[in-house]
């Protein structure tokens, strides 16, 4: 017991001086490392607890997957040649930046290669008049919109506005006075697009996001995830009438859409693929829509070839003109991921350069969308925040414009030499890097609380109900009650890093939005049982069996 309190010790002062001085001497920090080739002596030492080894483990697993992916694939030609754009998707529908935090985020953006942004505003775009209800009551103002469209534009950044025109509109459609657009009454997925006021109230949102975007090239129509169509009364109605089915419905929606947005204001409209996959080549020909919009086909996997076969591809090419792909750089492993995954974002985008290559003689490579989502919809928590996923970001970057194609390996130790990472993707320097590096260290905490959990001393004496009845043995509580001790002292300390760090880049209500489902739920987990084993050893005697009659409200 002694033991580990010294251990802790020994961690907390490590943290400590990483935080402090590794900071500062980050440059000198890593040049010492690379040189002895013995990683992280100062950050990791043997003194400190399991969670530092799991961290270990973690990167020397990617370290091998690295040293495999990108090597065995003889790149004949360069596929990134015409991939004119690349651009950061910035998924608002949650935690959305504060105006302040895009003046370093886009010079960061601008550094790592990126042309552009995809601005998904969802609830955070300052709708007026009818519509002023589906803003969130925090929503942007016009002014901040104004600002960071003039912020991007200094980092020469295009900015592509999107938002929903048909699934996902859960934002407008929960609402009880935009309830009687949907598609299926319990369902707020899908707006009906055979209602006329659905056809007024997106050509409204069109209008308003249009307005304060005077300069866009391109427009972002969404429409992927359509999951009901023709369904309601007033759709199969129409199907009847004018003899089409859900396949023609859904290609007249969006043509009406994408009309509307390319007639009125001569500006290409985009959207996501996925729901031409299943369509049938001559519905799709006939609509017209091939030379109405820009499809984004998007896929988040390692192994793309085994999601999207050749018949796509080949059918795609003659319908469409030039395509764009969608990859991912966060938000697409668990709808809850907190850490990022840097090599399973980097293998999705290897992947991409394989398709691009076996493909690149049927169709044009226009651009690519590095989607980084926040939420997977609305309801959905949090997974990845953008600052856990800068180094990710950054690797795909590279791996797009560095001169030759690279190997894992080499990608990933680039991408920590920019950044200025003290110990591989670990302790970096950037925008939110404080944020990045806290949020790591949590899991490191949940993962000691767990292991701790999984002793036998936790199994037999600290179990709930032990706790609940203030019945146990003293000597055996003492055992763990150090380890839960300094878990709590952790997080309190964890607590005050990250909000403030939050607070760097997320207005307050956010912030609050993050800790509670984020940090909270975690900490009460402790902290019940830390009071619990308090009680436990303040107790000198206990009493008889039977015990119901001393349950304890803890
Ligand atoms: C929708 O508007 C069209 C004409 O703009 C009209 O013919 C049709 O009856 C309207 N449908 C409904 C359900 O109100
Ligand atoms: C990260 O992703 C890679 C590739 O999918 C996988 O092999 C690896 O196990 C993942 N690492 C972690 C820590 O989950
Ligand atoms: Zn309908």
């Amino acid at each position: 017991m002694r033991r580990s309190y010294t251990l802790r010790f020994l961690f907390l002062t490590a943290t400590c001086a990483v935080i402090i001085v590794g900071l500062h001497f980050y440059m000198y920090i890593y040049n010492k490392r690379s040189s002895q080739d013995n990683s992280g002596q100062i950050i990791v030492d043997k003194h400190q607890p399991s969670s530092f080894r799991l961290f270990e483990e973690r990167f020397s697993k990617t370290d091998q997957v690295s040293s495999q992916e990108g090597q065995e694939a003889e790149w004949k030609h360069d596929p990134r040649g015409n991939l004119k754009h690349k651009i950061v998707h910035l998924d608002l529908k949650g935690m959305p930046l504060t105006v302040k935090a895009f003046e370093s985020l886009f010079p960061l953006l601008a550094k790592t290669g990126a042309t552009g942004v995809l601005m998904e505003y969802e609830d955070m775009f300052p709708y007026e008049g009818k519509l002023e209800l589906i803003s969130n009551k925090e929503a942007y103002s016009r002014d901040d919109i104004t600002r960071i469209l003039e912020l991007a534009e200094s980092s020469n950044l295009k900015v592509i506005p999107l938002i929903q025109t048909f699934g996902h509109l859960e934002f407008v459609l929960k609402l009880s006075e935009f309830e009687k657009l949907r598609e299926v009454p319990k369902y707020m997925q899908v707006i009906c697009p055979t209602n006329n006021d659905s056809v007024i109230v997106l050509k409204d949102m069109v209008d308003q996001v249009m307005a304060l975007h005077p300069k866009i090239e391109y427009f972002h129509i969404g429409s992927d995830e359509v999951y009901h169509i023709g369904q309601c009364p007033l759709c199969t109605g129409l199907m009847n009438k004018i003899g089409i089915d859900e396949s023609q419905l859904f290609l007249r929606h969006v043509s009406f859409i994408a009309e509307y947005v390319k007639n009125k204001y001569k500006v290409q409209p985009l959207m996501w693929d996925d729901e031409f996959r299943k369509l049938d080549e001559v519905s799709i020909q006939k609509s017209g829509i091939g030379n109405l919009v820009e499809i984004v086909v998007w896929n988040y996997n390692p192994d793309i070839e085994n999601h999207l076969p050749r018949t796509m591809w080949e059918k795609y090419s003659r319908i469409f003109k030039s395509v764009w792909v969608g990859s991912a750089f966060k938000g697409a492993n668990k709808p809850n991921s907190a850490v990022v995954n840097e090599t399973l974002y980097l293998g999705n985008h290897y992947a991409w350069l394989r398709t691009m290559q076996d493909f690149e003689k049927l169709l044009t490579f226009k651009g690519i969308i590095l989607t980084g989502w926040q939420r997977y919809d609305h309801f959905s928590g949090f997974c990845e925040l953008l600052p856990s996923a800068i180094p990710s970001l950054a690797a795909c970057m590279t791996l797009l414009t560095a001169p030759t194609i690279q190997p894992m390996s080499k990608i990933l130790m680039e991408t920590s030499l920019k950044l200025h990472c003290a110990n591989f993707l670990n302790i970096c320097k950037f925008p939110g890097s404080i944020l990045h590096q806290e949020i790591i260290q949590l899991e490191f905490y949940k993962e000691s609380f767990k292991k701790l959990k999984e002793k036998h001393v936790f199994l037999g004496w600290a179990e709930e109900s032990n706790l609940r009845h203030r019945f146990s043995s003293p000597s055996h509580i003492e055992l763990i009650f150090q380890e839960i001790n300094s878990i709590k002292v952790d997080l309190d300390r964890s607590r005050v890093t990250l909000v403030q760090a939050l607070q760097e880049l997320y207005p307050q209500w956010s912030v609050d939005e993050w800790m509670s489902s984020r940090f909270e739920p975690f900490f009460n987990k402790v902290q019940h049982v830390h009071t619990g084993l308090t009680n436990i050893l303040e107790m000198n005697t206990f009493p008889r069996r039977p015990l119901e009659n001393q349950v304890q409200d803890l």
